[in-house]
């Protein structure tokens, strides 16, 4: 497969569309030996672990549901407020169900930590975290994560599913922006 020619406000590119492709196999490959025999329930972050989602499901083995939720914490801007708002709540009962998380990528923890408080108080019979990307080193709350893809480093992240100001989610490789896109971006398109 080919890759998208690199789009012009990417500085470098981090992850390559194999490379991930890769790493979501082997994720894969790891939940469906854990969850062998279970059917749980995945729930997605959205937006941006959609992609991850998507490619992820594909490779696994066991029956899974679906279902979503939706949360804020960056209020359109590059450094996280700390404040989580749950936007969207999920559909289904989790009650005695295995749940896990898929998420994009921990940064502070306070999102998933949020979310984990809040599945937890639902009586799940368990529950734990899948994320692709994790930048370990700005972590504000100690939080265990069960599947990480990716430790990266505290550099803005787009692509694959991740987005700037909802923007750059549909390229197909992870890469960092050019700072000059942060200066201009607060004007409104
Ligand atoms: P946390 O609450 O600080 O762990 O942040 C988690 C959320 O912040 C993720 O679900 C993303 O939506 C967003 N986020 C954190 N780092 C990045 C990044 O590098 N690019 C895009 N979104 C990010
Ligand atoms: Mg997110």
């Amino acid at each position: 497969m080919q890759n998208k020619k690199k789009h012009p406000d990417i500085k470098e590119i981090l992850l390559l569309e194999k490379v991930i492709r890769k790493k979501v196999s082997e994720l894969a490959a790891v939940i469906n030996r854990d969850y062998r025999g279970k059917k749980p329930i995945l729930v997605s972050i959205l937006k941006g672990s959609v992609v991850f989602l998507c490619d992820l499901i594909r490779q696994l083995e066991i029956p899974v549901v679906l279902d979503f939720m939706s949360v804020s914490s960056y209020a359109g801007d590059s450094e996280s407020s700390g404040v989580v708002r749950l936007l969207m709540d999920m559909r289904e009962s989790i009650v005695g169900r295995d749940v896990l998380i898929i998420e994009d990528i921990i940064d502070t923890g306070l999102t998933l930590s949020y979310l984990k408080r809040n599945l937890m108080t639902r009586k799940p019979s368990s529950l734990k975290i899948c994320v692709l990307l994790d930048k370990k080193a700005c972590r504000k709350i100690e939080i265990k994560v069960d599947y990480a893809g990716f430790v990266i480093p505290n550099k803005f992240c787009v692509g694959y599913g991740l987005d700037y100001n909802q923007f750059y989610r549909e390229l197909p490789y992870i890469g960092v922006l050019k700072p000059e896109i942060y200066r201009t971006a607060h004007r409104k398109i």
